[in-house]
């Protein structure tokens, strides 16, 4: 089957914060899981570049509105690769993929008698990019609940799209299919707001320059919501790209309450003018709240960095709290505290306990060979049935776009399997030579039981299953989720070992009096808590090699001759170096670590002897070395007098 899931896209006027990044690591959770459930999945994401508000912004800050935009849209991209969002295609609508196919809409629209021009007269909210007309304003402010700020007054010729002519087209279709709009709390409130009658939309602006170009009348531009609806369209290629063949309709477009209303009129509506099929469901999750109660943004000045807060916890812990905290259809609270509960309490003591426990028993008492399962007793056979009952479970919360239901039952068989441990009281097993064979069970059950909680776990923490696979010492392409509640799965004999904790336990007031510490330099104390008391987690050692096969590997010294950022890449430095009297190009990924002028004079450390491969046209000829850890990257280089081309082994 063929999943095809959207995010909105975001406005690049501020960096992301851990509120927005809930609806991109939601929609990564559900392709994540229908990946491993064989579906062929699309899942879209990107920003929403030409809003009034990003013009103002960059103003404000001196820069034009194109500039500002790329170095915010540079933090939204690699928020998203620290929290391992797999994402197949990220979309701007400042390209021109998206232009065209926003103006070809436009201007059949128009050609349909469906958009006209007129003149706009009313106000205007810059921040929510939304018309009001004057009845609806609470005392002359945006009635937006989440919003509340001046709204401007406009009087301009714009074009007009006419909703009013599909509103009881649309009215059909919501309650033709009842799943269309969700949750229902959602679907109510947009019936009602259909029902109380829809006013024509206004679709261009003239008083800016910045977005998409009527045009058949460029001195106008395309109202920034009716450009970025299409997206989910443009990204496809549509209407003859294979993308957009084989993946529309949507089956589900991802959001905040707050912007249901666009998506469940405006782009049905602009859906239904063109002919083309709607989204299957359109689901309008609730916001992070502070502790305080207001909604976590920008403009309430009440979000944390969301960087900062993954070198503290980790991705996966992240991740985790944000799917687990977010009731259906309720807000979700956040704070540092909370997280911390939630990581201390669910991931350290109740998963990781388990993993940690349990590895260490199979250790201890078998020398970490995981032994063969024998005769299932009660509890076992228990067990086993709660494992296909939590699976069918998970199914049905993640077809409901319920990760926290999902999670919940998950560790429901957490929780059952760390109550079996002390059930079964291996160390008294352990103790008794008439044991044995119950206790080589016992250990077997825990073995699939770990294996199971990674296969659950994978969709909602991508890192996890890769660590506990490593210490099963099994391959990731076990990693199947049709496997998820078989118990007979892993071969015998497989080593296993007992490693560092999963999740190591946090303590908050670590991170808390340094903030209190006003008169210590912050950043210097920053730093010195990452390095002392964050665990870093280092990737698994590989398997062992001989001399030989390293011996294939030719290390020379190198001299960086020139450097420079290969254009429109974000991570691309291209290198000219000397090696053994020889100039040579190589393409390396470092430049978010290093500017050219840090490069020039540097002694690297290349593999001289690597196949060339072409990045972006250009053919590189050898790799540099480098070391990196937790986001921090630093070449390899040798500090005296040795030229180009000495060896290194
Ligand atoms: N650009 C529009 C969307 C266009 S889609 C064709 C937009 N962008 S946004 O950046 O303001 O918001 C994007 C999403 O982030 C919205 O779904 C919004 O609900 C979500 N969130 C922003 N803050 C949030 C929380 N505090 N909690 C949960 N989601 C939040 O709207």
């Amino acid at each position: 089957m063929k999943y095809y899931i959207t995010t909105p896209i975001f406005y690049p006027n501020a960096s992301p914060h851990i509120g927005t990044a809930y609806t991109t690591v939601a929609a990564d959770a559900f392709a994540r899981y229908h990946r491993m459930k064989g579906d062929e999945v699309h899942f879209l994401t990107g920003t929403d570049e030409n809003a009034q508000k990003i013009v103002r912004t960059a103003e404000s800050k001196g820069m034009d509105p194109k500039s500002y935009v790329d170095g915010i849209v540079k933090g939204f991209k690699s928020l998203w690769e620290e929290l391992d969002i797999s994402n197949d295609d990220f979309i701007r609508t400042t390209e021109e993929r998206h232009h065209k196919v926003v103006q070809s809409i436009f201007t059949k629209l128009y050609e349909q008698g469906d958009i006209y021009k007129s003149e706009y007269q009313g106000w205007y909210c810059t921040p929510c990019e939304t018309f009001w007309p004057e009845t609806k304003l609470i005392e002359g402010k945006c009635p937006n609940p989440d919003c509340g700020r001046e709204v401007e007054m406009l009087k301009e010729e714009s074009y007009f799209f006419k909703l009013s002519k599909y509103q009881d087209v649309l009215l059909k279709h919501i309650q033709d299919h009842p799943d269309f709009i969700q949750p229902v709390s959602r679907r109510n409130e947009m019936i009602r707001f259909i029902e109380s009658g829809l006013e024509d939309l206004c679709v261009s602006r003239t008083t800016f320059q910045w977005g998409i170009q009527v045009p058949f009348d460029t001195k106008h531009v395309v109202y920034v919501w009716l450009d970025a609806l299409i997206n989910y369209i443009s990204a496809l290629g549509f209407p003859d790209g294979e993308l957009y063949k084989k993946y529309w309709p949507a089956n589900v477009h991802l959001m905040g309450k707050d912007i249901v209303r666009f998506h469940a009129v405006i782009w049905p509506i602009i859906l239904i003018a063109l002919g083309l099929p709607l989204p299957k469901v359109v689901y309008g999750h609730g916001w992070f709240l502070s502790k305080e109660g207001g909604k976590i943004s920008k403009s309430r000045g009440n979000v944390q960095d969301s960087f900062e807060l993954i070198r503290r916890y980790g991705s996966d812990a992240i991740r985790y709290f944000l799917l687990r905290e977010m009731q259906v259809g309720a807000d979700g609270t956040y704070s540092e505290d909370n997280l911390v509960d939630r990581l201390n309490s669910d991931l350290a003591n109740d998963l990781g306990n388990f993993v940690s426990r349990s590895l260490a028993m199979i250790v201890k008492y078998r020398g970490g060979i995981v032994p063969k399962g024998g005769e299932d007793t009660e509890l076992e056979l228990e067990i086993k049935a709660l494992s296909q009952e939590v699976k069918a479970k998970v199914e049905e919360r993640m077809g409901a776009l319920d990760p926290a239901g999902a999670l919940e039952n998950i560790w429901r068989l957490v929780a059952r399997m760390n109550k079996y441990v002390d059930e079964t009281a291996p160390w008294a097993l352990a103790k008794r030579e008439d044991s044995k064979l119950r206790l080589d069970h016992v250990l077997h059950i825990f073995a699939e039981a770990i294996r199971i909680m990674a296969i659950f776990t994978a969709p909602f923490m991508p890192k996890l299953p890769s660590k506990i696979f490593a210490l099963l010492g099994i391959k990731e392409d076990m990693l199947l989720w049709e496997e998820v509640d078989q118990w007979n799965v892993l071969a015998e004999g497989i080593h296993v070992e007992k490693g560092q904790p999963l999740f190591p336990r946090v303590d908050l007031s670590q991170w808390i009096t340094e903030e209190e510490n006003q008169n210590v330099d912050q950043e210097q104390k920053n730093n010195e808590q990452i390095k002392t008391e964050v665990k870093p987690e280092f990737e698994p050692i590989k398997e062992e090699i001989t001399i030989d096969d390293f011996a294939k590997i030719d290390l020379r010294v190198a001299k960086i001759l020139q450097a420079e950022k290969v254009e429109k890449t974000d991570k691309l430095m291209k290198l000219e170096i000397e090696v053994s009297g020889e100039k040579r190009t190589i393409v390396s990924g470092i430049a978010q670590h290093y500017t050219a002028d840090e490069l020039v004079g540097k002694s690297v450390v290349i593999v001289a002897n690597l196949k060339p491969a072409k990045l972006r046209g250009i053919v590189s000829q050898g790799m540099i070395l480098a070391a990196s850890q937790d986001g921090v990257l630093e070449v390899l280089t040798v500090d005296k007098d040795l030229p180009g081309g000495a060896r290194v082994k």
